[in-house]
């Protein structure tokens, strides 16, 4: 159910959570100073408590008053990239971060978005949102309401702002050992971070243990109903590919979008995997011969998760 900005900024004053829009995807927000709609968050969602929440901020300023700690070149990657798709997980203040937003963990994940309407929202708010994707854990992660609508019901508050346009969702970034590492690939690309950074920061894999480096890494992640084959496989129903290609051996097509704009396939990436289940489409392959460097990297790196298990 759409709401406008007032409604939304009114429910999330009062403790409560609504679905907003961001660049990337949806969120769920709750007001930081309320843990209680935190707590929501995680019931709503099905997310399991050891997985923490991205703290969205209006000014990078408010990092002086959050986060602990500042390392190098942090001002660099804040001119380049913000507001915008880039996450900074950073030690945090954690007298004015509660526990259940770190997930325990005494660091953070800070980012300000650039859609318009959510920066109108946090300003209006004037207190950062905890908000992690608005999908139902595990799911593919939403980029319209309708898709919000699907995981949480007609009723459920959607503050409308159209189609996410980068839709995959930020780049998680940390520092360590003298370097910013990568430990989400996300909407902004290793080569983009190189040019800021004059290197290319690696990207870590996941962890497991005591201290994983993204607990979101270690979960099952943006996977459809439907069995999801990666490469061209002629059991499949259907075929994901691109507009270039010809798939002859397959009676249904669906389009990625092109071979040479990878932004197209990032935006249609969650909205083609959630049709294979509107369409109760039962086993899908992609077609994955395709660059795997830039944006192709993170489109490559989702569908891999959503193909696992
Ligand atoms: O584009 C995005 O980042 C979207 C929009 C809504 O901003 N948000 C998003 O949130 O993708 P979520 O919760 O779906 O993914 C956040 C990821 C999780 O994998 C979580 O483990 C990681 O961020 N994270 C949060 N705090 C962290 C921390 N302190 N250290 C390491 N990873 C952290
Ligand atoms: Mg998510």
């Amino acid at each position: 159910m759409h709401i406008n900005l007032d409604e939304a900024a009114d429910k999330i004053s009062q403790g409560e959570v609504v679905a907003v829009p961001t660049e990337t995807v949806y969120g769920l927000a709750a007001s930081l100073h309320h843990p209680e709609g935190i707590k929501k968050i995680f019931t709503l969602k099905g997310r399991p408590s050891t997985n923490p929440l991205i703290v969205h901020l209006t000014d990078p300023k408010q990092l002086a008053v959050y986060a602990k700690e500042i390392p190098l070149q942090t001002d660099l990657l804040i001119n380049a990239f913000w507001p915008g798709p880039l996450t900074l997980v950073l030690p945090a203040n954690i007298e004015l971060i509660p526990n259940i937003v770190r997930a325990g963990l005494s660091t953070a994940a800070f980012r300000i978005p650039s859609h318009p309407l959510t920066l109108k929202l946090l300003n209006k708010v004037k207190v950062p949102l905890a908000m992690p994707s608005a999908n139902r854990s595990g799911r593919p992660s939403a980029t319209c309401r309708r898709h919000v609508e699907e995981d949480f019901g007609l009723d459920f508050p959607v503050f409308d702002g159209g189609n996410c346009t980068h839709g995959v969702e930020s780049t998680i970034i940390f520092y360590t050992d003298a370097q910013w590492k990568i430990v989400r690939l996300g909407a902004t690309t290793p080569e983009m971070l190189q040019k800021v950074l004059g290197y290319r920061p690696e990207v870590v894999a996941k962890k497991t243990g005591e201290n994983p480096i993204c607990p979101g890494q270690l979960f099952r992640h943006y996977a459809p109903l439907a069995k999801l084959i990666l490469g061209i496989d002629s059991s499949a129903d259907v075929i994901i590919g691109f507009v270039e290609r010809a798939y002859p051996e397959f009676e249904k097509v669906l389009h990625l979008g092109s071979l040479y704009a990878p932004e197209q396939a990032a935006e249609n990436l969650y909205r083609l995997l959630r049709h294979l289940d509107q369409e109760k489409i039962q086993a899908a392959c992609v077609d994955i011969d395709f660059p795997k460097e830039g944006l192709w990297q993170t489109i490559h790196e989702r569908l891999m998760r959503a193909a696992q298990g």
